[in-house]
């Protein structure tokens, strides 16, 4: 990747964690452009920042503990304050594509527990419409072929996200199917639509979850709200 993608990265991670406060819970997202943001995260907590973090996979999990941020059990508490993730894509209408990773479904489930859920990417994740990165659809794996069928109905040609010649495995045990839908003009309709298929666990599009987007941009940041 470009060394002034990843700079952006960085520079939109450090500035989503200057908004942690003391005594918050916080979700801690996966991937690349969240990794920064852990980091810094780990380099207040340090310095004397009290907080609990809310990891959204097992990789953030193990990373986290390495680093020395406290965690928590997420049913130990009712909301999140402020979580910090990335995404695959995003519109200025703050919808999104996550799960490029494969933590589309934890991402999800703390994403709607979040007070303030804070997107942090690079300028290369700014879209129009959303669906040139293909949708991570989380299936049971016994449902796959069934729900690419569903998909393909609705106009995403899907596959099944392989490894080294494996399906790919999310943390739950289930598959991803990644589907080309190509231009999604209508997230809203289409996130509906995949809730309603049987053997869907859950989606990578994210609608009226995000509260804000901080982009890496020309050596500062945009914010879309
Ligand atoms: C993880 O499942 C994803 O939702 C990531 O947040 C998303 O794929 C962005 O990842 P990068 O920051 O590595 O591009």
């Amino acid at each position: 990747m470009a060394t002034d993608l990843i700079a952006e990265k960085r520079i939109a991670a450090e500035a989503a964690v200057a908004m942690v406060k003391d005594a918050q819970v916080v979700g801690l997202g996966t991937g690349s452009t969240a990794e920064f943001a852990v980091k810094a995260i780990a380099e207040r907590v340090k310095q004397g920042l009290q907080i609990k973090g809310i990891p959204t996979s097992d990789n953030t999990a193990q990373m986290a503990r390495q680093l020395g941020i406290p965690l928590i059990d997420i049913n130990s508490i009712d909301t999140i304050d402020i979580t910090i993730d990335g995404a695959d894509e995003f519109t200025e209408q703050l919808h999104l594509i996550k799960g490029g990773g494969g933590a589309l479904l934890k991402e999800k489930i703390v994403a709607s527990k979040t007070t303030q859920q804070i997107i942090i990417a690079d300028s290369s994740k700014h879209v129009a419409f959303l669906g040139k990165f293909k949708l991570p659809v989380e299936v049971i794996p016994f449902a796959s072929r069934y729900v690419m069928a569903q998909l393909a109905k609705l106009g995403g040609d899907g596959v099944v996200r392989q490894v080294n010649g494996q399906p790919f495995i999310t943390d739950e045990g289930n598959v991803i199917i990644d589907a080309d839908f190509k231009k999604i003009s209508d997230p809203v309709a289409l996130s509906d639509a995949l809730n309603g298929i049987v053997g869907v666990v859950e989606h990578g599009l994210f609608t009226g979850l995000a509260q804000q987007v901080i982009m890496g941009h020309e050596g500062g940041v945009k914010i879309f709200r």
